[in-house]
């Protein structure tokens, strides 16, 4: 069925937008104290965590910059393979600088765990990873995770970043869809 109503096509809220920005405040205090006097280079990936880049660089004290990268996950269907393509490398070298990548959600973890090698393989003084969501099959693969905003139930959520088939990336909460929307 399709409908203009996006609140119709959602299930329930996971997170409203204050707690959203709660913890987004949060996790950036912990990041200005662990950073102190250093210079952060936040790397988002596109386009997920467009939301949380924008408002973590907000909340953030420390100096920073911002770069931008796109992967694209193999595999078949929904699920990640591991093998990951570029379709947008940073522009920033990488060599000496305090590394945090900033992400949306981390499912398998597959993809991060690449981006993290990757990145590693460049030189940086340091690579830490932040993520607004995680999901439990993460937590078994062996990838650090630093900053967590929430781990959350093996359900897949849209909004605020997230999407399903490109929509609801603009909603200020997360929340989980509807079955008629993808059955
Ligand atoms: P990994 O490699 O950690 O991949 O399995 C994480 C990527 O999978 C996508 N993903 C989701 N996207 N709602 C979404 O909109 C979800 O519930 C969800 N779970 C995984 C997302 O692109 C993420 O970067
Ligand atoms: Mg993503």
């Amino acid at each position: 069925m399709e409908t203009s109503d996006v609140q119709a096509d959602l299930k329930h809220v996971l997170y409203t937008k204050e707690q959203i920005q709660q913890r987004v405040a949060e996790l950036a205090a912990e990041i200005d104290k662990d950073y102190e006097g250093r210079e952060v280079l936040l790397v988002g990936v596109l386009k997920g965590a467009v939301m949380i880049m924008a408002d973590l660089a907000r909340a953030l004290r420390s100096h920073l910059k911002m770069d931008w990268m796109a992967v694209s996950s193999y595999g078949s269907g929904t699920q990640s393979s591991g093998v990951v393509r570029i379709l947008k490398d940073l522009e920033t070298d990488l060599m000496g600088k305090h590394v945090l990548i900033v992400e949306d959600i981390i499912d398998s973890g597959l993809t991060l765990s690449w981006l993290k090698t990757n990145l590693i393989s460049r030189g940086p003084a340091s690579v830490e990873i932040c993520t607004l969501l995680r999901k439990p099959a993460a937590a078994k693969v062996d990838i650090d995770v630093k900053y967590v905003g929430y781990d959350i139930p093996n359900e897949f959520v849209v909004g605020y970043g997230l999407d399903f088939a490109e929509k609801y990336r603009n909603l200020d909460f997360v929340g989980t869809l509807a079955p008629h929307v993808y059955e």
